[in-house]
């Protein structure tokens, strides 16, 4: 597997990308025990970090088991984002496991959040991502990144000056989803601009987008020259995905998952986010996965309908049993 360096320290180069709602804890531990080398968290906002808000900071904690791994803020306001990731870092301290790096969300397209200039809005304002970053990296010790798009939409692209940017800034890496907010997450992504930025830049760039299997991932890395991956819902019900990749870039042949394993690790995962949630809130959330596992088996349409009536951990355990064949 490759490396990537972050302020002179080295980390592997295939990454599980942040999703909120979907990349809690419980997931990324799943995907670190199939491989994935450097995790991220769900985006967590620096002005409810800043205003105290309750339940932000659970959202930034990290386990040793998840390190090495980057907590991502999101703002518009280099104050806040500076305080924001103090916080962060402040709380990592208490808690004895501290982030490889902070990272600024500059990808994210929903309207709650662009409508406040947050997230991939700051495509729009190539000078205010310089402030920010240097903001953050002014007020923290350990390496800043960025994760950003390929602009507003098709008649903006910036990439590669906004990337320019955020490197004067002082990132460390740059993380480039290719497509642009307009895109959404329509199919078809364009790694001839994340190649352009790659070749522009002295710092690491890590090239996302599209990537659903080893193939599509050796690909990516051979158009763009990037340094590293970062997968996101190639990942979700398919963790394997990063077995795979390490598998193809040694040469290795990949076996593919049982139906036992596969209903095994979606238990699992479901154990981890009762030790996490608790289990009235984890049984509810396994809603959005459980069924992701059981993708192509036979009766999954039927063991999907029961599993969104569970109430409880044991329900699903008994849902599931049946698909065992051993
Ligand atoms: C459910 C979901 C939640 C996401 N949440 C975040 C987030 O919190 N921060 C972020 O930078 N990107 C987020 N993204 C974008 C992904 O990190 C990634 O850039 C995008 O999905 C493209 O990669 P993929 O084709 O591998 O999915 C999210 C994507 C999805 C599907």
């Amino acid at each position: 597997m490759g490396k990537v360096w972050l302020c002179g320290k080295e980390y592997p180069n295939i990454w599980l990308a942040p999703m909120a709602g979907d990349g809690d804890r419980a997931f990324r531990l799943i995907c670190r025990e199939h491989g994935a080398g450097y995790l991220c968290s769900e985006m967590v906002s620096a002005k409810a970090l800043c205003y105290g808000d309750k339940k932000t900071p659970a959202l930034a904690r990290i386990t040793g088991a998840e390190s090495p791994m980057a907590v991502q803020i999101f703002g518009s306001e280099p104050e806040f984002m500076a305080r924001g990731a103090s916080i962060v870092i402040e709380n990592a301290k208490a808690d004895g496991v501290l982030p490889s790096a902070i990272d600024i969300n500059m990808g994210c397209p929903v309207h709650k959040v662009v409508s406040n200039g947050e997230g991939s809005a700051l495509m729009k304002n190539v000078a205010l991502i310089e402030k920010i970053v240097s903001a953050v990296a002014r007020a923290i010790n350990i390496p800043v990144t960025v994760k950003m798009r390929l602009g507003w939409d098709a008649g903006s692209i910036n990439v590669v000056e906004a990337a320019k940017a955020a490197e004067a800034g002082g990132a460390a890496a740059v993380c480039v989803h290719a497509r642009t907010r307009a895109q959404m997450y329509s199919p078809g992504v364009d790694f001839s601009h994340v190649a352009k930025v790659k070749a522009a830049l002295g710092i690491p760039v890590i090239a996302n987008g599209d990537i659903f299997s080893a193939h599509d991932a050796l690909e990516a890395m051979k158009k763009t020259g990037c340094d590293g991956v970062a997968i996101a819902r190639g990942a979700l019900g398919n963790p394997w995905i990063f077995e795979e990749i390490a598998a193809a870039e040694a040469g290795r042949e990949y076996t593919p998952p049982t139906k036992d394993e596969r209903v095994r690790v979606a238990l699992r995962q479901l154990e981890y986010s009762i030790e996490d949630k608790g289990e009235r809130v984890a049984v509810v959330e396994s809603r959005r996965y459980l069924g992701r596992y059981l993708k192509g088996m036979s009766g999954a349409t039927k063991v999907r309908e029961l599993l969104c009536r569970a109430s409880s951990a044991a329900e699903i355990r008994k849902i599931l049993a049946p698909l065992y064949e051993g």
